[in-house]
């Protein structure tokens, strides 16, 4: 139900969470280590979203500002939360956090097969950029084309 989310800033106790989150979902997962060592920087902002009602953590977001540019690393919401606006909510969220610190243009990369990914990207106002070929490693050791997209956020 998005009512029982919450969404903030995460905490370094919850980053082992994340890495079992994230490697559910991508080939190239990343370990609490590395999620750690990429948060460990001003530039990036880690938020996760959790279920307040069952207590757990059910999305996260990463994202990196370098000046005025920002990256999202990644954004992705636990299988039975989709489709509840959860996405759309973490992306808002990032954004604004990614504002604050300056950025005017988010960049993004995401596989050029994943249609939500894409359709919550373009409902956000992301526009394709260009496209990197095989750029996605694939679970089953395949590769896969990349969609850059670009957001030019208002002055
Ligand atoms: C992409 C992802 C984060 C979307 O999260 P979500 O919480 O389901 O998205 P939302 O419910 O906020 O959807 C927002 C909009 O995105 C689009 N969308 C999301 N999932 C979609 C799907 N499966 N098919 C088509 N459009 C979709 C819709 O426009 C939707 O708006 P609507 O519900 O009003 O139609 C989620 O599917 C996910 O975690 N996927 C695996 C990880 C991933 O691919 N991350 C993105 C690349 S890094």
């Amino acid at each position: 139900m998005p009512g029982n989310n919450r969404v903030r800033v995460a905490k370094k106790s919850q980053f082992e969470a994340l890495a079992k989150l994230h490697g559910s979902e991508f080939a190239v997962g990343w370990s609490a280590d590395e999620i750690k060592s990429l948060d460990a920087s001003d530039r990036v902002v880690t938020l996760i979203s959790t279920d307040e009602v069952a207590e757990q953590i059910n999305g996260f977001a990463m994202a990196r500002a370098v000046v005025d540019e920002g990256e999202i690393l990644t954004i992705m919401v636990a299988p039975r939360y989709r489709r509840q606006g959860l996405g759309r909510r973490l992306l808002e969220e990032i954004r604004y956090n990614l504002e604050v610190k300056g950025v005017r243009t988010i960049f993004l990369e995401v596989a050029a097969q994943n249609n939500a990914g894409i359709a919550l990207y373009r409902q956000q106002g992301f526009c394709e950029a260009g496209l990197r070929k095989n750029y996605v490693r694939l679970k089953n050791g395949g590769t896969e084309d990349a969609l850059l997209m670009r957001l030019d956020l208002a002055r």
